[in-house]
C-alpha cells in the first residue's frame, strides 16, 4: 500500500532557523550573508472544514521539523485570494501551498504568485486553465479520486449485501459536485463500481449540490427524496464526508431509520464526531485519506523547493481506506488524526 504515512520515511530535519551563534548570527552564516527565513503560506478554500484543518497541522509539523514559518489563511473566494497572496509576498513569503476556492482561477493566481516572485504547489483541486485543461505544469498533490470513488461504491455494495436488501426496494443517492474535477471523479468512480458490481443502474440517481457543506448536499438529497418516495434502503455517496453527512441528516429528517441508510463518504476527518455518536448513525464508514499527511507533504516540498531548489513532482496522487465505527479510533490515531 503507498499510502502517505506522516513521518515513517522522512528525512531527519536539518538544522536552520532558530539555530544562532553567540552573536546572534544564524550558524554557519558570514557576516553580512544572512540567508533569508523560509516562509510559506498554506491557503485553504474552506478553513472551516476539519479537513483543512489537518492538512494545516501537517504543514505545522514539516514547520517544527525543518525550522521554517507557516503562515495560514483561509480563501473563500477570488479577491480573498488575490489579497492573501500579495500579503503573503509583503511579509516576506517565497512560496505557498493552495486548495484554490474555484480551480478556474489557476492562472490568475500563476500570474499574481509570478509577479510576486512566489513558488506555488496546488494540493487537492487541481487549477484549470483558460483551455478547460488541468494546469500540469504547476506540481499538484491530490486524491487518486476515481479509485477512492470506486472504492466507496464496492464498499456500500458490499454492506449491502451484508444486510441483504433487496435491490427493488433499494437506490442510491450520489450527491454531485461535478464543477470540481477530482469530486466529479469520486463520484463517478463510486457509480462504475456500483454498476460493476450489479447495482442496477437505473436506481443510481445522481443530485447536484450547489454548496459544498452540509446544508447543500442536504437540500439536494431532499430534491431526491421527494422525487422517489417509493425508495425504502437509501445508498449515499458524495465527493467527501459532509457531502454524505448533509444526505444522511436528510433521509433522517424523512423517517429512514439508520439501519435502512447506508453512507459512506470520503476524508475521514469530517466525520470523526458523527462515527463517535453513542448510537450507529445512517453515516457507516469513510475513505480515510491522510489530510496531515498531504499537509505535510506539500509543505515539505515547497520548503525543499525554496531551500535547494528541489523541483517538487509534478503530480502525486494518494489512496484511501475504509473506516468504519469498528476500526476509526485505531485507524486515526495510527495517522497521528487522533491523540
Ligand atoms: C476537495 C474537497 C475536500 C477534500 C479534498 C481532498 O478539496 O472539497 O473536502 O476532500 O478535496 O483532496
Amino acid at each position: 500500500m503507498n499510502r502517505l504515512r506522516l513521518f515513517g520515511s522522512l528525512a531527519l530535519a536539518l538544522a536552520v532557523a532558530g539555530c544562532t551563534k553567540p552573536s546572534g548570527e544564524p550558524a554557519g552564516a558570514t557576516a553580512g550573508a544572512k540567508p533569508p527565513a523560509i516562509r510559506i503560506g498554506f491557503l485553504v478554500k474552506q478553513p472551516e472544514e476539519p479537513w483543512f484543518q489537518f492538512e494545516w497541522k501537517g504543514a505545522d509539523r514539516a514547520a517544527a521539523r525543518y525550522g521554517f514559518e507557516v503562515i495560514k489563511l483561509g480563501v473563500v473566494d477570488g479577491e480573498k485570494t488575490m489579497t492573501a497572496i500579495n500579503s503573503l509576498a509583503a511579509k516576506g513569503a517565497q512560496g505557498f501551498v493552495i486548495c484554490t476556492p474555484d480551480v478556474r482561477l489557476g492562472p490568475a493566481i500563476v500570474a499574481q504568485a509570478r509577479q510576486n516572485q512566489l513558488k506555488v504547489i496546488t494540493v487537492d483541486d487541481q487549477f484549470v486553465g483558460a483551455d478547460g485543461k488541468f494546469m500540469t505544469s504547476v506540481p499538484y498533490l491530490g486524491m487518486s479520486a476515481s479509485r477512492i470513488g470506486e472504492s466507496v461504491g464496492r464498499a456500500l455494495h458490499d454492506e449491502m449485501q451484508r444486510r441483504r436488501w433487496p435491490a427493488e426496494e433499494s437506490a442510491a443517492c450520489v450527491v454531485t459536485f461535478e464543477e470540481l474535477d477530482t469530486a466529479r471523479q469520486r463520484t463517478e468512480g463510486a457509480i462504475a463500481a456500483l454498476k460493476a458490481a450489479g447495482f442496477p443502474p437505473g436506481r443510481i440517481y445522481k443530485t447536484p449540490q450547489k454548496t459544498t457543506d452540509v446544508p447543500g448536499s442536504f437540500e439536494a438529497a431532499n430534491i431526491l427524496l421527494t422525487r422517489h418516495p417509493a425508495v425504502k434502503r437509501w445508498l449515499i455517496c458524495a465527493l467527501n464526508d459532509t457531502g454524505v453527512l448533509g444526505a444522511v441528516r436528510a433521509m433522517e429528517g424523512r423517517g429512514f431509520a439508520a439501519g435502512d441508510i447506508i453512507g459512506i463518504g470520503i476524508n475521514g476527518t469530517d466525520c470523526i464526531d458523527e462515527l463517535r455518536k453513542p448510537k450507529p448513525t445512517g453515516f457507516h464508514g469513510s475513505m480515510l485519506v491522510s489530510a496531515p499527511g498531504e499537509g505535510f507533504r506539500t509543505a515539505e516540498m515547497l520548503y525543499l523547493w525554496i531551500k535547494d531548489g528541489t523541483m517538487p513532482p509534478l503530480d502525486t496522487r494518494t489512496t484511501g481506506i475504509l473506516i468504519t465505527r469498528e476500526n476509526f479510533e485505531s485507524v486515526l490515531r495510527q495517522e497521528g488524526i487522533i491523540d
